[in-house]
């Protein structure tokens, strides 16, 4: 697999991490309506991106982007009804799509209630009809990600079946052929998730990790420090094909890196 140096830009805290993510997230959905019409985002869910959507929520974000347009995806969700405390819906909803005046059918929710195997065969169904199946050549225009203390991301936990099923088809060059949403069984929490693979992802045309708070700082070193060859943890699995991958980290996250391995902004 080729030398893949993703970009890291590092910031002095989580809030301006979060007002250079909507900054990003702005002339990204500028670009994509200008030239396609329509710009695709898959949420991350999480407590990291909260404050993201609440700022593009809010003066000036919200202003500057054309809603009507935008069309909302999740990169995993837990097997919850939306109205759940768990549910990634439910925290992009109350922060973001609320406020906002997204048409419904903009919205493509990952119907955790569902049985996870029906709930997972849904959402790549709807997945295929917007991207209009083509084969992997493009996704969504931006992916967000967030990364556990674990290095998990998405639901793509260490050890889970989706995982384990992702490092074999890397071994053998095959990802091309794997779903692009799974229900994944996580061991440590005792419940189901529906998660996007790495495909979809990774034929993203931008992918935006947003990491903060000083207990990722061992993950993260070790996910960007060590060469992932082959990747030991699920984050080392994104690494898009032609897309952009970019890291947006603060301080806190950052202090076991390498100065040199970041863009200083802190
Ligand atoms: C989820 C997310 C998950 C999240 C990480 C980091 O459903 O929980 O998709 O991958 O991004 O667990 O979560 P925090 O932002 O809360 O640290």
């Amino acid at each position: 697999m080729s030398e893949f140096v993703p970009t890291i830009q590092k910031y002095p805290d989580a809030n301006a991490m979060a007002q250079a993510a909507a900054q990003s997230f702005v002339e990204l959905a500028k670009k994509a309506i200008a030239t396609q019409g329509r710009f695709s985002v898959a949420l991350s869910g999480g407590s990291t991106p909260a404050a993201l959507y609440k700022l593009l929520a809010s003066e000036p974000f919200v202003a500057q982007l054309a809603w009507s347009k935008i069309h909302v995806f999740w990169g995993d969700e837990r097997c919850v009804p939306p109205d759940d405390p768990e549910s990634n819906y439910r925290m992009a909803n109350e922060t973001l799509l609320s406020h906002v005046g997204l048409p419904p059918e903009n919205i493509h929710r990952i119907r955790g209630e569902l049985a996870p195997q029906v709930a997972a065969q849904e959402y790549e169904a709807t997945l295929h009809k917007f991207f209009l199946d083509a084969p992997v050549a493009r996704s969504f225009d931006l992916v967000l990600l967030g990364m556990g203390s674990d290095g998990h991301t998405l639901s793509l936990f260490p050890g889970s079946d989706a995982t384990k099923q992702e490092m074999i088809l890397l071994s053998q060059g095959t990802q091309a052929q794997q779903r692009w949403v799974v229900a994944n069984y996580v061991e440590k929490f005792s419940t189901w998730r529906i998660t996007l693979t790495t495909l979809p992802v990774n034929a993203a045309a931008n992918v935006l990790f947003l990491i903060a708070g000083a207990d990722k700082a061992n993950v993260l070193q070790k996910v960007l420090a060590q060469p992932p060859e082959p990747p030991l943890l699920p984050a080392q699995l994104i690494r898009p094909t032609n897309g952009q991958l970019l890291w947006m980290i603060d301080a806190a996250a950052a202090s076991l890196l390498d100065k040199s391995a970041t863009e200083g902004q802190a």
